[in-house]
């Protein structure tokens, strides 16, 4: 199974940037998920990788100045949406009651949601990180259920930090979202995200617990992010 690769671009490029970006990625990905920021999504848009977006309102349409609904992201051939994304929670404060009704609508509206979920260096240091990623995931499938989940288990400590977890720490965290997303019956693919890089990146895929990879700085430069995606093929 080829693993599914995410590029988070965050909020990287001007739109020169964007577009060389799009042209440089010069061969066929199906694998391969492209979120930039809103404003270049339709000049990104490219038969060679498919193309997501980093979040989306909940709301289909109305007075909510500055939002884009999935409604609209729909609207112009998103495929995929980052949900829940760490930066989301912490810096622009998004709780799990944010996220689900994100998450809800995203599939609401045919995009399929790629749920992030990950503990604090401070959760981990208490030894909370099960508790915390079973609270993240149990506040969205408790009472919803549906069929094919896809989860970014992205430890917070570990983005954009160049630090990451062990390849052992990372599967104990995957084994234990498997565990859960059984308990609730749904199939689920897991990737992992925080400082995927092109020296680490073999590593991890080699592990069966890892279906993807959800990658943000290593991402930037279109030529490294496709040598990254042939190590793991
Ligand atoms: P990073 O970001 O690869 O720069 O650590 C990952 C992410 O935020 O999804």
């Amino acid at each position: 199974m080829k693993k599914i690769i995410v590029a988070n671009l965050k909020m990287n490029f001007g739109l020169d940037e964007a577009i060389n970006y799009k042209n440089s990625i010069n061969e066929k990905f199906d694998n391969l998920i492209v979120c930039p920021p809103y404003i270049y999504l339709r000049d990104m848009i490219s038969d060679n990788y498919i193309i997501g977006s980093q979040d989306g309102y909940y709301i289909d349409k109305g007075a909510y100045t500055g939002e884009i609904s999935f409604n609209q992201l729909n609207s112009i051939g998103v495929k995929y949406s980052i949900i829940g994304h760490s930066e989301r929670r912490h810096k622009l404060f998004e709780d799990n009651k944010i996220v689900k009704d994100k998450y809800v609508a995203c599939l609401n509206n045919n995009i399929t949601p790629i749920l992030c979920v990950g503990e604090t260096l401070e959760e981990r240091q208490n030894n909370k990180t099960l508790e915390i990623i079973r609270f993240q995931l149990e506040s969205i499938f408790k009472d919803y259920k549906i069929e094919n989940v896809i989860i970014a288990y992205e430890p917070v400590w570990a983005i954009g930090t160049n630090v990451t977890p062990t390849l052992i720490e990372i599967e104990e965290v995957h084994q234990n979202i498997k565990n859960i997303m059984n308990e609730l019956n749904i199939e689920t693919k897991i990737l992992y995200g925080g400082s995927v890089n092109i020296n680490n990146i073999e590593t991890f895929s080699k592990s069966n617990y890892i279906d993807g990879f959800l990658i943000g700085s290593a991402s930037l430069d279109p030529n490294n992010l496709m040598k990254m995606i042939k190590i793991t093929m």
